[in-house]
């Protein structure tokens, strides 16, 4: 096969190149056992990319990123960039890729691993075979609402103003990628809001509605977004898919992400609209952040990390079959007992960043024989 999978890695700060190192150790074995190959480039982002270039995301690395098949990112920020300008900060250059490569839908699935059912901070049983998918609106709403701004009044005084702003064209889009999500999966969406409070709540409920419609098979539950965070926590296997708003997916994934035992194991997803050709921009990137605090130590967990990649196959590529294969060898690894800090257990084996990689690709080895 021809090097014709044009990726763009961005590995960012923090462990962010680190864990994408582990990738390129995948990629390698796939070129080697699978002739599946990738022509990747790479570039700044975020505060790496401060410090080169004085901006987190500049114009040259936005055009590359619109012009390949698909962005692979590890993580932006890190307290060296805490008093940068607020335009420029490193987050600043994640929001910009997601808007203007128009990533509307943000994948965050929660699935908890049977090696690790026990590290959840929820008993074992309410966890064990968890699978959700939290499926966010990620390039409208409060994020990006105008107006917005910080006002000095005359008197010393001061008010900060956010807008919560959705068109029924933006709900209409992410809601249906929820019913298309749900009747690949479990048939159940959860539409998650505040209809009770919030105008956007109550247009968003409409729109669901009338969009559910079209997916008589699949059934649609709507939810208030403050009860949905209580029963996640309480009772999660009652969710197959849920779809919500930018803020109410990034608090409420953070909260699934718990569910799961690690922030350290979630990989992530954010596709565009399909063009002409059913292609889709695409942007994956682990759901944990930079943690500064262990960067360049190796003992960053990369699961996550191969896991994104993994979807990565699954979603740009429609290669099912080296998706699994890489979710596999993952759930071997931790099968074996091996473990990085973040989900380190007693009775386990603590591996360094380099050592997971390579066990991942041991494994590949043996599923692939
Ligand atoms: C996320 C993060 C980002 C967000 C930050 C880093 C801007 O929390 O991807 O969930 O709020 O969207
Ligand atoms: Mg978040």
């Amino acid at each position: 096969m021809s090097a014709n999978k044009k990726l763009l890695f961005l590995p960012g700060d923090g462990i962010g190149p680190e864990v994408m190192g582990q990738v390129r150790r995948v990629i390698d074995w796939m070129d080697n056992r699978r002739h599946v190959s990738f022509d990747v480039a790479e570039d700044l982002v975020g505060g790496a990319a401060i410090d080169a270039t004085g901006t987190s995301l500049d114009d040259a690395t936005l055009d590359k990123a619109m012009n390949v098949d698909a962005v692979l990112l590890g993580a932006v920020g890190g307290p060296k960039w805490d008093n940068v300008a607020r335009d420029i900060r490193p987050e600043a250059g994640l929001l910009k890729l997601r808007k203007e490569m128009d990533l509307f839908a943000n994948l965050r699935p929660a699935t908890v691993l049977p090696a690790l059912a026990e590290a959840s901070s929820l008993k074992e049983e309410l966890v064990s075979g968890l699978d959700i998918l939290i499926l966010r609106e990620l390039t409208s709403g409060v994020y990006f609402g105008e107006p917005r701004g910080i006002t000095e009044n005359a008197d010393g005084s001061a008010e900060a103003l956010d807008s919560q702003r959705y068109t029924s064209a933006e709900i209409e889009r992410i809601v249906r990628v929820g019913f298309e999500m749900a009747g690949k999966r479990g048939k159940r969406l959860h539409s998650v809001e505040k209809a009770n409070v919030m105008e956007t709540g109550v247009l968003w409920r409409r729109i669901a509605t009338e969009v559910g419609k079209d997916y008589p098979d699949i059934e649609l539950q709507h939810m208030y977004a403050d009860n949905c965070a209580m029963q996640l926590v309480r009772a999660p296997k009652q969710f197959d898919v849920i779809v919500t708003d930018n803020l109410f997916g990034d608090v409420l994934s953070d909260c699934a992400a718990m569910l799961t035992g690690s922030l350290g194991m979630l990989p992530s997803a954010s596709l565009g609209g399909a063009d002409e050709s059913g292609r889709r921009k695409a942007l994956y990137e682990p759901v944990h952040g930079s943690a500064p605090d262990i960067a360049g130590e190796d003992k960053a967990n990369p699961l996550a990390t191969l896991q994104s990649f993994a979807m990565m196959l699954r979603y740009s590529f429609d290669d099912i079959e080296n998706a699994e294969l890489i979710e596999q060898a993952v759930k071997n690894v931790l099968d074996q007992g091996l473990r990085t800090g973040d989900i380190m257990q007693d009775g386990k084996t603590l591996v360094s960043c380099t050592r997971m990689g390579e066990a991942v690709c041991a494994e590949l080895d043996k599923l692939a024989a």
